[in-house]
């Protein structure tokens, strides 16, 4: 049995969550209803952000808690299931195939699994998640994928970019939007006397237009400076 007791290794986020409040909530009452939901989408759209979010509100909602897995890192496909076994504290045995192991652990539990990164890993993932899932009736399952994993009865939910302002707007309404929101929250970070002016909007709204969002701004910029 893996250890029971609303057990949680989620990691704390060190920013503000912006934004997504209504897609928080329907994929957490998704997850009520279904067993495997995963999240698809570009990278750095926000898809591990969100489900961690999910995750978090929906911990207390199962007996044994949750579990995060980065799977990001991983090379060998072999390595998914100690990564699993490492974060559910499962022993490995000499004669048996860990995937079964996992599996026959996880037959009475109550828990969701939170599986980040599935993308490149995607045949081996689908094949673990299968059979864990067809073993234990109380396991959920969140993944994030730049792909489904394309096993039956997972629900895909589709990431886009937090909502950004048209290519061209000026003046400070651009604060209304989410993805000039997450700018802003990054900038006060490495500069607590920014502010949004209409000198600087122009320049914010742009770094957070249309395809970008929180991510990909963050990588382009690195947030060592706002714009002045
Ligand atoms: N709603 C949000 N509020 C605040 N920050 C966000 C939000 N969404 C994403 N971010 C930040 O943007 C960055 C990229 O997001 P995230 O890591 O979730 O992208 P991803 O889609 O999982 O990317 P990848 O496919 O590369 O794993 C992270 O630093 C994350 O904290
Ligand atoms: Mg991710």
């Amino acid at each position: 049995m893996v250890p029971a007791g609303g057990v949680n290794n989620l990691p704390v986020p060190l920013t503000t969550f912006v934004g997504r409040q209504r897609e928080v909530a329907e994929i957490c009452a998704r997850l009520e209803r279904t067993r495997l939901v995963t999240l698809t989408g570009a990278g750095g759209v926000g898809k591990s952000r969100l489900t961690l979010e999910v995750a978090t509100r929906t911990a207390a909602h199962r007996r044994d808690g949750v579990r995060f897995v980065e799977l990001a890192g991983l090379t060998e496909p072999q390595l998914v299931a100690n990564a699993v076994a490492a974060v559910l504290d499962v022993p490995e045995h000499p004669e048996r195939a860990l995937p079964d192991i996992l599996a026959e652990q996880l037959r009475e539990a109550d828990l969701l699994l939170f599986l980040d990164g599935c993308e490149h890993l995607l045949k081996p993932m689908a094949q673990l998640v299968h059979m864990w899932l067809t073993a234990s009736r109380g396991l959920r399952i969140l993944t994030t994928s730049r792909e489904r994993l394309g096993i039956r009865g997972e629900i895909l939910w589709p990431v886009t970019g937090l909502a950004a302002p048209p290519e061209h707007v000026e003046g400070i309404e651009v604060e209304g939007f989410e993805a000039v929101r997450a700018f802003l929250e990054r900038a006060a970070a490495v500069d607590p006397g920014f502010r949004l002016t209409a000198s600087t909007a122009t320049a914010v709204g742009a770094r957070t237009g249309p395809p970008s969002a929180a991510g990909t701004a963050e990588r382009q910029y690195g947030w060592s400076s706002p714009p002045r």
